[in-house]
């Protein structure tokens, strides 16, 4: 028997993508619950009309709603507790997630809170939840995140350190993912989370729990994200015309099908670190360890490896050169005193275990040193 096609997925999320989809499912939207807290960051959800088209939605359904727009990047526990105070004043049955990873994240996480009062941070991480969390509903604003499909939510805790609730209480009931809202997506934005989505593709790609279905996911992902990325990087976000920019939302979702089946691996375990302590966002934060965990993987399995490459028709000099054109470059300085800091970190890491063949702590603090101690 060949354990890498055995298969074990679950994906109970209705997702429905496409131009006007949010108003065209008012009804679902509807069946969920009459009263809801419509959770975004400051800017993008209403910027890009996704916000607009949810108020037209309640309004036509008549369901009463309270907005809460305090999500930042990195979303905190902290703002996900006030945020569900305010849910549970409204006494909401429903939490509606409007953005890129951070809102969609905080309101997986704010659905538990809400549904259980007073709950504390252990007892979260704990998922001894007593209540069922809300149902979500997640409109997508961003081409990066994945979390529309994915029962994860990568939250701050209030020690400052990025840490994953992972349940199956935490799919989405419904996400809808019109790519017109990532229309006017800023270059930088646009890079960094189709860079994400590139990570999850590739990490995917190589965890030990990859099946057959999510290797087809994540070398869609690839091919369509290997060209548009080679777009952006020759004329720039702002030359992708619609259909690129469809392509890029749905390649997102590949990638979040893809991550779903297997989690992340060693990318995003150090990446939330470098999101953490020196502010880099997400996706540009992952993709600075691709190299590494690519060069590691051609150790481990060169065979594995070949297919990979063959799969998405991409030769491994090519793949390698488009990293390294497409990821930003950050000047970081680390100490070798934060390095040894780190190490504990690394000591059996879930993510950084998900991955095929052994990363060490002492890999992961060999990898930093190399590139960040001057
Ligand atoms: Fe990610």
């Amino acid at each position: 028997m060949n354990k890498e096609v055995d298969m074990n997925m679950y994906m109970p999320t209705r997702l429905i993508t496409g131009e006007g989809c949010v108003k065209k499912s008012a009804k679902q939207i509807k069946a969920l619950g009459e009263r809801c807290l419509i959770v975004t960051g400051k800017t993008a959800a209403k910027a890009c009309g996704a916000l607009d088209d949810v108020i037209e939605v309640m309004l036509e359904n008549d369901q009463s709603y309270a907005i809460y727009d305090g999500i930042g990047q990195n979303p905190k526990i902290a703002d996900c507790m006030e945020a569900a105070k305010v849910a549970r004043s409204l006494e909401a049955d429903v939490i509606i997630g409007i953005g890129g990873g951070s809102p969609l994240d905080a309101a997986k996480c704010i659905s538990v809170l809400a549904a259980n009062p007073d709950m504390s941070q252990d007892v979260l991480y704990s998922y001894q939840w007593e209540n069922s969390p809300l149902p979500v509903v997640c409109v997508g604003t961003t081409a990066g995140t994945g979390s529309e499909v994915t029962k994860v939510a990568v939250m701050t805790n209030l020690q400052g350190l990025k840490k994953s609730l992972n349940d199956d209480r935490l799919f989405p009931a419904l996400s809808l993912g019109d790519y017109r809202y990532t229309l006017t997506l800023p270059e930088l934005f646009t890079r960094s989370t189709a860079i994400d989505a590139l990570s999850h593709c590739v990490e995917s790609y190589f965890a030990q729990k990859a099946n057959e279905i999510s290797r087809c996911y994540s070398a869609r992902g690839i091919r369509i994200l290997l060209k548009q990325l080679q777009k952006i990087e020759k004329k720039g976000a702002a030359a992708l015309t619609a259909e690129d920019r469809e392509e890029l939302y749905n390649a997102s979702i590949y990638g979040g099908l893809a991550i779903h089946v297997t989690g992340t691996c060693m990318p995003h375990a150090v990446g939330y670190f470098l999101s953490e302590s020196h502010g880099i966002p997400h996706g540009t934060a992952c993709a600075q360890f691709l190299l590494e965990f690519l060069a590691h993987n051609r150790n481990v399995d060169p065979e594995y490896c070949d297919l990979f490459y063959n799969e998405i028709a991409c030769k491994e000099q090519e793949f390698t050169d488009l990293i390294k054109e497409v990821t930003p470059k950050y000047e970081i300085v680390l100490e070798e005193a934060e390095i040894n800091e780190l190490h504990t970190r690394w000591i059996n890491n879930a993510s950084i275990k998900k991955g095929r063949g052994e990363i060490t702590a002492d890999m992961v603090d060999n990898m930093l040193r190399t590139k960040y101690v001057k």
